[in-house]
């Protein structure tokens, strides 16, 4: 299958500033997937190094071969995007022109249907980025208590009908517990009232969204990881971030908004040089992506991109 990155083009066209501005421009890649922005960053700028991070060590076993030509100027790690401090220390980098993160799962996860994303297909109850470490969604299906299951549905999910659907997770476990996405997807459908099922497409997707955001930590590690990305940016910098659902986009407005704002009292007549804000937004609220790009990459339809520069130390 064709991947397509989303907002390719716009996304270095705001780093474009930042690694023009540096003699020996670096950019951190915060979630590689396939490489398709790292390829493009690496294309257009001959001086260009990049960290590139992901979590899934098969994304990054893609990237490093798609990525080969640029082998002496992109550094690929294993690691998760909280963790950018360490990964730039340990490469003795103090600061970066640039990071980039397109948050969420990539349609190589997607697509490997046995790793558990799709509610369409039969495949075990795994949905980790991460292969290799942390609880599998069977692992919060049979474990978490009730209250837990219904805060995860109600939270991640903004499902309505959280309280059914952890009653029947729970009952479940009595008659042998869920085996496959499918059976997941069928409680789903059973919990839910036949005229709501009716209306919004499948309605397993918000549970699958919900288990799929606990079973990564998704919010947690982006609400940690964005304030470290912020630190290590050089003035001049620039933060560039794709969320392509309300719950990450809140988080990224919020950091940003805060981190642009003013600390200085408003009733004094001037600005305490030392209480301004370190960070500028790029352009007010979000962007999306254009129609023609929604067209040819449904992937783009949810996506709202924010960008923020440093402007002082
Ligand atoms: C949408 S894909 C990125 C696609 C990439 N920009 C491209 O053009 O090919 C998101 C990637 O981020 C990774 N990822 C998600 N959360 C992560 C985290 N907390 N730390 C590191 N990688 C993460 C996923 O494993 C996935 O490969």
């Amino acid at each position: 299958m064709i991947h397509r990155s989303v907002l390719r083009d716009r996304c270095v066209a705001l780093l474009t500033p930042s690694i023009e501005k540096s003699a020996d421009p670096i950019v951190v890649d915060a979630t590689l997937g396939m490489g398709g922005h790292s390829e493009a960053l690496l294309e257009s700028f001959a001086n260009l190094r990049i960290v590139g991070l992901d979590r899934d060590k098969e994304a990054l076993a893609i990237a490093s071969h798609r990525l080969e030509r640029w082998s002496d100027r992109i550094d690929v790690v294993h690691a998760v995007y909280d963790q950018i401090p360490e990964v730039l220390s340990e490469l003795g980098i103090n600061g970066v022109d640039g990071i980039l993160f397109d948050l969420g799962v990539s349609s190589l996860q997607l697509d490997e249907l046995e790793r558990g994303f799709s509610y369409a297909h039969s495949a075990p109850l795994d949905m980790r980025m991460d292969k290799s470490a942390g609880l599998t969604a069977a692992d919060v299906l049979e474990t978490y208590e009730k209250s837990q299951l219904i805060r995860i549905l109600k939270v991640y999910g903004e499902e309505k009908f959280a309280n059914r659907i952890a009653e029947n997770i729970i009952k479940a476990r009595a008659v042998g517990g869920l085996k496959s996405t499918t059976d997941l997807a069928e409680l789903v459908k059973a919990s839910i009232p036949a005229p709501a099922r009716r209306i919004g497409g499948n309605p397993a997707k918000r549970t699958f969204q919900a288990i799929r955001i606990e079973v990564n930590q998704e919010l947690e590690i982006l609400q940690r990881a964005l304030p470290k990305a912020l630190n290590a940016i050089k003035v001049g910098g620039r933060v560039v971030v794709m969320s392509f659902q309300s719950l990450e986009d809140r988080i990224v407005k919020e950091v940003f908004q805060e981190a642009s704002e003013s600390k200085s009292p408003r009733e004094l007549p001037i600005e305490i040089e030392s209480l301004k804000a370190k960070f500028e937004l790029v352009f007010r609220g979000s962007e999306k992506a254009s129609a023609k790009e929604i067209e040819e990459n449904s992937r783009a339809q949810s996506v709202r991109l924010r960008a923020i520069e440093r402007v002082a130390s």
